[in-house]
C-alpha cells in the first residue's frame, strides 16, 4: 500500500494520504530556531534547544501521537461547517480513501463533503494542499535562513461561482515555560507563569520567571484582525479537543487573553473571497530580541517581531525566503549526487538520506517525536559518528563541532558521555569516574579525524593544540593515541579492553572487571587508522608504536574467536557472550561487522566471521542485532537490554545503526552482492509500496526495526535522529559506489551487485566539483582497469589496494572522470 511518492525534481516527498500508519514528519529551521511537522500539521517549535527552548507545547506520546501542532481551521461562514488546512485535527472524510467513494469523489457515500489533502514534504519546509467543499488552501510552513520566526503562509482560493465567506483560525499551543520538562512536569509552578497579551494586533506571551528574555510574539499579515484567543481553554471550550474548537465551531473568539493556565496563538481573519478569488494570509511567530536584559522584556518581543514583520509580512518575502532555503538545500546536497540503477537509492542519497545525515548533525538525538528532549546535549559517540556523513558537505561546520568535542575528551583518553554545547567549559569540566566511562567512545575519533583530513587535506590540523576537558592540552594528533592509551590502560585479564559502563551497545555493561570485544575491535581498528595516518604524514615513532600495539593484540583477537565467529565479550566471572556455548546472544553482529571494517584480522576469519552474521541474523527486513534475543540474566554482565521483549531494540532487534556496518564490512570484503542486500535490506524507500507494514516514513532511516522474534516483525521506529544516518550514508557512498577521500587523493573502488554496469557520481572533493562515470560492460562486482580524466587516461597511485587512487594533482573543478571497471 502507498501513501505517497518521491518527487525527486521538486527534492519532495509527497503524501497523497495524511491518514499514514503512524505520524510521518519532517524538520524546518536551523540549529538557531528549529521545529518539527507532521503530515497532520502536528509537531512542535523550539529555539536553539528542544529541550530548554521550547517555544510551542508538545504532548509525547499523546493521542493522537502528533498533537498539538501548527494548526489552521477553516469555516465556511454561511453554514457553520469547518475543516483544518491539514488533514487532521478536524479529520474530515479523506477523499479518495475506502471511507470516501473515490478518488475524486466530493462526497463520501452518505452525501457528506470529502477532503482533498495532501502534504509535500521538502527540505526545511511542508507545504499541505487542501480542497473542501470548492474552497482550496495550501498552506506552507517554514523557518527562513537564520531567522528565529516561522511562516505559517496560507493561500485561500474560492473555486466555486458563487462568493463565499471563510473564518480563517490560526492555533498553536504555546510552552509556558522554555524548559518542556518543567511545563509539561511541574505544573503547580508552570501553570502560573504564563501571561498572554494581545497588543495593537499582535500576541505576545511572556512568561514572569524571567530566566529567558526571549519572548515570543505572533502576528497575522494580509487580512484584518477579525478577532482572537490567547487562552487555550476559550478558544478550545471545556472538554472539547483541537478536533471542534468551540470559537471556531461558533464562528467567533472571545478575545480571551491568558494570565497563567495555558496560552495559544489565535487570531481570526475574514475572507470574503468572489468565485475564483485568492487570498494570502501569512501567521508568523518569533523569538523576540533574545539578548535583551530580562527588565526589558516585557517590551522587547513586540517591537522585534513589528519590525520582522513588517520586513518579512509579505507575499513576495515569503516566496523569496522559500526559495531561498530550497536554494541553501541544493547546495548542501550538490557536493554528492548519484545516478544509479537502482531508483530508490537515487531517491535515498541524492535527496532524503542526506538531509538526514545534516538533521542528526543539527539535532543529536534531541528533538523528534521520540526524542523529547531530555538527551539535551552531545552525546560523545554519536556526534563523533554524525560527523562522518557531512564532512565533504559541510566542512567549516565539522571542524568546529569535532574541536569542541574533542575538548569533551579528558586527559586521561577517555571521553565525557555528554557534551552539552551551550555550557561546556574545557579545562573545567569533571573528569568521570572509571565505572561512568564508555569504552568505545573515544575510540570512533581516529575515524572522523582521519576521514575530515582526508577530505580537506588539512594535515595541519592534525597539529592544532586543543584542551582536555577536564585539564591539560595536547595537539589533534596526540588526542587520537591517547584515545588508545585509554583503552590499553584498561585491559582486562584476557587482553581485551575493559567494557565500562558500556560500549555502543548501550545495553550490555561488563564493568571494569568484563570485557567487551567490540571495544577491542574498535581500538585495533584506531589502531590502524592512526598507524596509517601517522605513515603519510611523517611520523614513523608514533607509526611504529600503533603497529606495535596492532602486533600484540594478534593473539587476543584470535582467542576471541568462537570456531564460527568473534564472541560479543567476557563478563567478570569469565562467562563468554556471543558464543555457541550459550542459549541465548549466541551471536552477536558488532565484533563481526568490526572484525571486517577494522581489517586486523586474518582475511579468512572476516569472511567467516560475515558469513556466520548472513546465516544466523540476516532477515529480510535487515540483520537483527543477536540471536537468539536475552531472555535470562548472563552471569557478570548487566544486560539492561533485558528490559526490552525479545526482538525489540537492543535485544534482537534489527538495530539499523549496526546494520549500515554490514555494508561497510562486505564493500572491504569485495562482496558487492552481500553488500547491496544489506543496503536493500533496510532501506526505507524499499518500504514505499508496503508502508502498512513498516509503519513509519519511507524516506528516513529508523533506529531499529522490529526483529524475528518480535510479533512486530517489520515495524520499523524511532525515526530520524539515529547513527543510522550517518553510516549507511559512509556504507553506500563510500564502500557501493567506492568514491572515498583519502590523503594523497579520491579511491575510486566499487563494489557492486550483479547486473550493474554503471553509475554516475558528482562529488565535491577539496573544493573541485567532479563527475566520475563508473563504466562495467562486464557486470564486475570489483577492480578498476582504467581512468581517464577528460578523456586523457591517468595514472592512477599503484599502491597495491584494489580500484584506482586518483592523485589530487590530476584533479581539477569540472574535471570528468571515466572509470573503467576490469
Ligand atoms: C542509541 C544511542 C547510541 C547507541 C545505540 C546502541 O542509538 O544513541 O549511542 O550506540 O543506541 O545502543
Amino acid at each position: 500500500m502507498q501513501y505517497g511518492h518521491f518527487d525527486d525534481a521538486a527534492r519532495e516527498y509527497v503524501i497523497t494520504r495524511p491518514d499514514t500508519p503512524r505520524s510521518w514528519s519532517n524538520y524546518l529551521g536551523s540549529r538557531l530556531y528549529g521545529g518539527i511537522i507532521t503530515q497532520g500539521a502536528g509537531g512542535y517549535s523550539f529555539y536553539k534547544s528542544g529541550g530548554t527552548g521550547r517555544v510551542t507545547r508538545f504532548r509525547f506520546n499523546g493521542v493522537p501521537q502528533d498533537e498539538p501542532g501548527r494548526f489552521l481551521y477553516l469555516r465556511d461562514d454561511a453554514d457553520g461547517d469547518f475543516w483544518s488546512a491539514s488533514w487532521q485535527p478536524v479529520g474530515k472524510t479523506l477523499r479518495g480513501t475506502v471511507e470516501a467513494d473515490a478518488d475524486d469523489a466530493t462526497l463520501d457515500a452518505a452525501g457528506n463533503p470529502t477532503q482533498a489533502s495532501s502534504v509535500r514534504h521538502g527540505l526545511g519546509y511542508s507545504i499541505f494542499h487542501s480542497n473542501y467543499k470548492g474552497i482550496e488552501s495550501e498552506a506552507t510552513f517554514f523557518i527562513p535562513q537564520d531567522q528565529a520566526f516561522e511562516y505559517w503562509s496560507v493561500k485561500v482560493t474560492n473555486t466555486t461561482a458563487k462568493p463565499r465567506t471563510v473564518s480563517l483560525f490560526s492555533y498553536a499551543e504555546l510552552s509556558n515555560e522554555w524548559n518542556y520538562r518543567q511545563d509539561l512536569e511541574n505544573l503547580q509552578y508552570s501553570q502560573y507563569v504564563v501571561v498572554c497579551r494581545m497588543k495593537d494586533g499582535m500576541i505576545h506571551r511572556l512568561n514572569s520567571t524571567r530566566e529567558r528574555t526571549s519572548e515570543l510574539w505572533f502576528g497575522m499579515a494580509g487580512a484584518d484582525v477579525a478577532g482572537f484567543d490567547t487562552d487555550r481553554d476559550a478558544f478550545l471550550g471545556a472538554y472539547r479537543t483541537q478536533s471542534a474548537p468551540v470559537a471556531v465551531e461558533r464562528g467567533y473568539c472571545s478575545g480571551s487573553e491568558a494570565t497563567g493556565d495555558n496560552a495559544c496563538s489565535t487570531i481570526q481573519a475574514k475572507l470574503e473571497l468572489a468565485p475564483g478569488e485568492t487570498r494570502q494570509v501569512i501567521y508568523m511567530m518569533g523569538v523576540g530580541a533574545p539578548d535583551a536584559e530580562w527588565k526589558d522584556a516585557d517590551d522587547v518581543a513586540l517591537p522585534a517581531g513589528r519590525a520582522i514583520m513588517a520586513e518579512f509580512g509579505t507575499p513576495e518575502a515569503v516566496d523569496r525566503e522559500l526559495a531561498a532555503i530550497r536554494e541553501e538545500w541544493r547546495e548542501f546536497l550538490a557536493p554528492l549526487q548519484v545516478a544509479t540503477p537502482d531508483e530508490q537509492m537515487n531517491s535515498m542519497i541524492n535527496v532524503w538520506h542526506a538531509y538526514q545525515t545534516h538533521m542528526t548533525f543539527n539535532w543529536s538525538r534531541g528533538v523528534s517525536l521520540i526524542e523529547a528532549g531530555d538527551r539535551d546535549g552531545l552525546g560523545y559517540r554519536d556526534t563523533v559518528q554524525d560527523m562522518l556523513a557531512v564532512i565533504h558537505a559541510i566542512p567549516d561546520a565539522v571542524r568546529e563541532r569535532l574541536d569542541m568535542i574533542l575538548t569533551g575528551q579528558t586527559e586521561e583518553g577517555g571521553a565525557m558521555p555528554l557534551v552539552k554545547p551551550l555550557t561546556h567549559n574545557p579545562g573545567h569540566e569533571e573528569t568521570p569516574t572509571l565505572e561512568k566511562y564508555r569504552s568505545d567512545d573515544p575510540l570512533w575519533l581516529p575515524i572522523t579525524v582521519s576521514n575530515f583530513v582526508y577530505e580537506t587535506g588539512d594535515v595541519a590540523y592534525l597539529d592544532t593544540v586543543l584542551p582536555y576537558a577536564d585539564h591539560g592540552s595536547a595537539t589533534v594528533f596526540e588526542h587520537l593515541k591517547q584515545a588508545i592509551q585509554f583503552s590499553l590502560n584498561h585491559l582486562g585479564n584476557n587482553g581485551l579492553v575493559q567494557g565500562l559502563q558500556a560500549d555502543w551497545n548501550d545495553c550490555i555493561q561488563f564493568g571494569t572487571t568484563g570485557e567487551s570485544m567490540f571495544s577491542t575491535f574498535l581500538m585495533a581498528n584506531g589502531c590502524r587508522v592512526v598507524a596509517e595516518l601517522a605513515e603519510q604524514t611523517g611520523r614513523a615513532d608514533d607509526a611504529a608504536w600503533a603497529r606495535g600495539v596492532l602486533a600484540d593484540l594478534e593473539v587476543v583477537l584470535e582467542n576471541s574467536w568462537d570456531g564460527g565467529w568473534y564472541i560479543r565479550g567476557i563478563s567478570s566471572t569469565g562467562a563468554k557472550l556471543g558464543s555457541d556455548t550459550l542459549d541465548e546472544g549466541k551471536i552477536y553482529l558488532e565484533p563481526n561487522v568490526w572484525a571486517a571494517i577494522s581489517q586486523t584480522v586474518p582475511e579468512a576469519r572476516a569472511i567467516g566471521a560475515m558469513d556466520s552474521v548472513h546465516q544466523r541474523l540476516s532477515t529480510e527486513h535487515g540483520v537483527a542485532l543477536c540471536a537468539p534475543a536475552h531472555t535470562k540474566e548472563v552471569p557478570g554482565v548487566g544486560l539492561s537490554l533485558l528490559v526490552f521483549p525479545p526482538g525489540h531494540k537492543e535485544n534482537g532487534g534489527i538495530f539499523c545503526h549496526a546494520n549500515s556496518w554490514t555494508i561497510v564490512a562486505e564493500g572491504i570484503l569485495g562482496r558487492g552482492d552481500r553488500a547491496y542486500e544489506y543496503y536493500r535490506g533496510f532501506l526505507p524507500a524499499k518500504y514505499n509500496d508496503q508502508a502498512e507494514l513498516h509503519q513509519v516514513e519511507p524516506y528516513v532511516y529508523c533506529q531499529f526495526t522490529h526483529g524475528p522474534e518480535s510479533p512486530r516483525f517489520g515495524q520499523a521506529r524511532n525515526p530520524w535522529l539515529t547513527g543510522t544516518a550517518s553510516w549507511s550514508y559512509v556504507g553506500v557512498t563510500q564502500y557501493i559506489l567506492g568514491v572515498r577521500a583519502e590523503l594523497s587523493g579520491l579511491r575510486i573502488d566499487p563494489c557492486l551487485p550483479e547486473g550493474w554496469n554503471g553509475f554516475q557520481v558528482m562529488r565535491r572533493f577539496r573544493g573541485m566539483d567532479l563527475t566520475i562515470n563508473v563504466v562495467n560492460v562486464d557486470g564486475l562486482a570489483t577492480g578498476v582497469s582504467s581512468v581517464t580524466i577528460d578523456g586523457v587516461e591517468v595514472a592512477p597511485f599503484d599502491d597495491g589496494k584494489r580500484g584506482a587512487l586518483v592523485p589530487v594533482e590530476a584533479l581539477s573543478d569540472g574535471a570528468v572522470l571515466t572509470v573503467t571497471m576490469g
